[in-house]
C-alpha cells in the first residue's frame, strides 16, 4: 500500500484546474491515482474528474500513515483558516507546480504554493506561505510576497515590489515596479481589481480598480 494520501482541498473551479497539475507530478514520482483524492466539506458528487471526493473528517480517518494536503481555494482568508485546521491535525502541505513554470535565481516560496502553468518567478524572490500564481502571472525580481496571497490569471508584479498577506491581484493587473529601497507596497488584505494598472501603493484593506488604479467607489458612498 501507498503510506500518502494527497488531498486537493475544495473541488471547484480552482481545485479542478490544479488536481490535473498535482495527478501528473505525483504520477512521474510512482504514486498511485488513488492515492490523490479532492476534499470538500460539502461534497456535490462522490467522484469529480475520476477523483474521489472526501470531507475532511473522511480525509483524516483514512488509513494512509502520512497525509498531505494542497489548499486549493481561491481566498486567502479561507486559505489561512484551513491551514490553521491542518495544523491542529498535524497534516502537513504540499505545493502543485506545472511543469513548465521558470523559476530563476535565489527564490524562496513557502508551503503549499500553486504554481500554475506559464507562471515565471524571476530572481531574488521571498513568498510566504500557500500562494496561488494563477496561469501567465509573473513575479519579477526583488519582491517580497507575504502568506496566503493570490495572483489571478496574468497578474504582472514587477521588480521591488511588497505584498503584504492576504492581498488578492486580479486578473490581467499590472503593477507598476519600485525601486531598491523603496518598495512599492500592496497593503494587507488588499484587492487589485481584474486590469487595474497600479501606480502607487494601495493601503491596506483597500480595493482597487482602473488606470491608474483608484480605490473603488462603491454607489451610494
Ligand atoms: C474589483 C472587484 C474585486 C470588485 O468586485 P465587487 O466588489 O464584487 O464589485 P462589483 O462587481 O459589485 O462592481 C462594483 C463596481 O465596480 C466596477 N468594477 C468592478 N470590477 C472592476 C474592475 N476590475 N475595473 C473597473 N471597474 C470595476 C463595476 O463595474 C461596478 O461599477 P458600477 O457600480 O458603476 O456598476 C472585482 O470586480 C475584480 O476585479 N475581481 C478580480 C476578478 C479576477 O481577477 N478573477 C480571477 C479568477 S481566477
Amino acid at each position: 500500500m501507498n503510506d500518502t494520501l494527497y488531498g486537493i482541498y475544495g473541488a471547484s473551479g480552482c481545485g479542478r484546474g490544479v488536481m490535473p497539475l498535482a495527478a501528473s507530478r505525483l504520477a512521474a514520482r510512482g504514486v498511485a491515482p488513488e492515492q490523490l483524492v479532492f476534499i470538500d466539506d460539502v461534497p456535490a458528487s462522490p467522484v469529480v474528474n475520476g477523483h474521489q471526493v472526501l470531507t475532511f473528517d473522511a480525509f483524516r480517518a483514512r488509513p494512509e500513515r502520512e497525509k498531505l494536503v494542497c489548499l486549493a481555494i481561491a481566498s486567502g482568508t479561507v486559505r489561512q483558516a484551513l491551514a490553521a485546521k491542518l495544523d491542529a491535525a498535524g497534516i502537513g502541505s504540499f505545493s502543485v507546480q506545472a511543469e513548465n513554470v521558470v523559476i530563476m535565481d535565489d527564490v524562496i516560496v513557502g508551503e503549499g504554493a500553486i504554481l500554475s502553468p506559464f507562471v515565471t518567478l524571476t530572481s531574488n524572490i521571498r513568498i510566504g506561505r500557500h500562494f496561488h500564481a494563477n496561469l501567465y502571472s509573473y513575479v519579477e525580481h526583488d519582491c517580497v510576497i507575504g502568506d496566503f496571497v493570490t495572483f489571478g490569471p496574468a497578474a504582472k508584479c514587477n521588480g521591488n515590489i511588497h505584498i503584504h498577506d492576504h492581498a488578492y491581484i486580479g486578473s490581467g493587473a499590472v503593477i507598476k515596479q519600485g525601486r531598491p529601497g523603496a518598495p512599492l507596497i500592496i497593503g494587507r488584505g488588499a484587492t487589485v481589481g481584474m486590469g487595474a494598472v497600479v501606480t502607487r501603493d494601495v493601503p491596506p484593506g483597500v480595493t482597487v480598480v482602473g488606470n491608474p488604479a483608484r480605490p473603488l467607489q462603491r454607489k451610494g458612498n
